[in-house]
């Protein structure tokens, strides 16, 4: 989607050593990758996407390796990755306190997780549309595999981050809008919460 290239940056600034991120859609934050990353294992159920990071991965500028998985059983090691990211994704995950267990899991003691995602609106008459159960177009794309959820842009994530056990370091709100021409904006936050 345009204009998020400054949010993936910003998401992934300063992330070093072993990372994993799930559901990587279509690859676009390999890129954003810094140097100190030694390792990114992108854990991707649908063939089609995991064709697109495969493709996304060869132009990276660090290494990235896709595997078949999910983000409620990941299949990665206890404390064996030093950062984890869910961009865009935990709207999308079956059941968000099962992924944020599996990523708290999977990461060393201290390790952080990045998180740059579309959520509930802090205005009531805002929240009450989405939470009836509208989902978003996009999960016709991501509802393609029996091991997604679809996307469900009512959560309330930053409270399911939290209750997974994470501190919250740092989060900023924001509306995010694609192009002045294109309504309505949709509510962010992106920020860092530590295992
Ligand atoms: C909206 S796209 C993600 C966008 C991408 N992360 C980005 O930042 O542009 C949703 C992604 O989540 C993946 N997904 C769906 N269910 C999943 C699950 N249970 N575990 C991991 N990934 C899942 C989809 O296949 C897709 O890659």
């Amino acid at each position: 989607m345009a204009g998020q290239r400054q949010f993936r940056r910003e998401t992934l600034a300063d992330l070093s050593g072993r990372v994993v991120e799930v559901g990587a859609g279509n690859g676009l934050n390999f890129e954003h990758y810094p140097a100190s990353v030694t390792e990114v294992v992108a854990v991707e159920p649908e063939p089609s996407y995991a064709r697109r990071q495969n493709e996304a991965a060869a132009a990276a500028s660090v290494p990235v390796r896709v595997v078949d998985g999910v983000a409620d059983a990941l299949p990665i090691d206890d404390g064996s990755c030093d950062g984890a990211v869910a961009s865009l994704v935990l709207c999308t995950v079956p059941d968000q306190a099962v992924s944020l267990a599996e990523l708290r899991r999977v990461l060393r003691p201290d390790g952080e997780l990045r998180f740059y995602e579309h959520v509930v609106s802090q205005r009531p008459a805002f929240a009450r549309f989405p939470a009836r159960g509208r989902r978003h177009a996009l999960a016709a794309r991501s509802g393609g595999d029996e091991r997604s959820g679809g996307c469900h842009p009512a959560r309330d994530t930053l409270a399911a981050i939290q209750q997974a056990g994470f501190v919250i370091e740092e989060c900023r709100r924001f509306d995010f809008r694609p192009t002045p021409l294109v309504a309505p904006a949709t509510p962010r936050i992106l920020g860092v919460a530590r295992a």
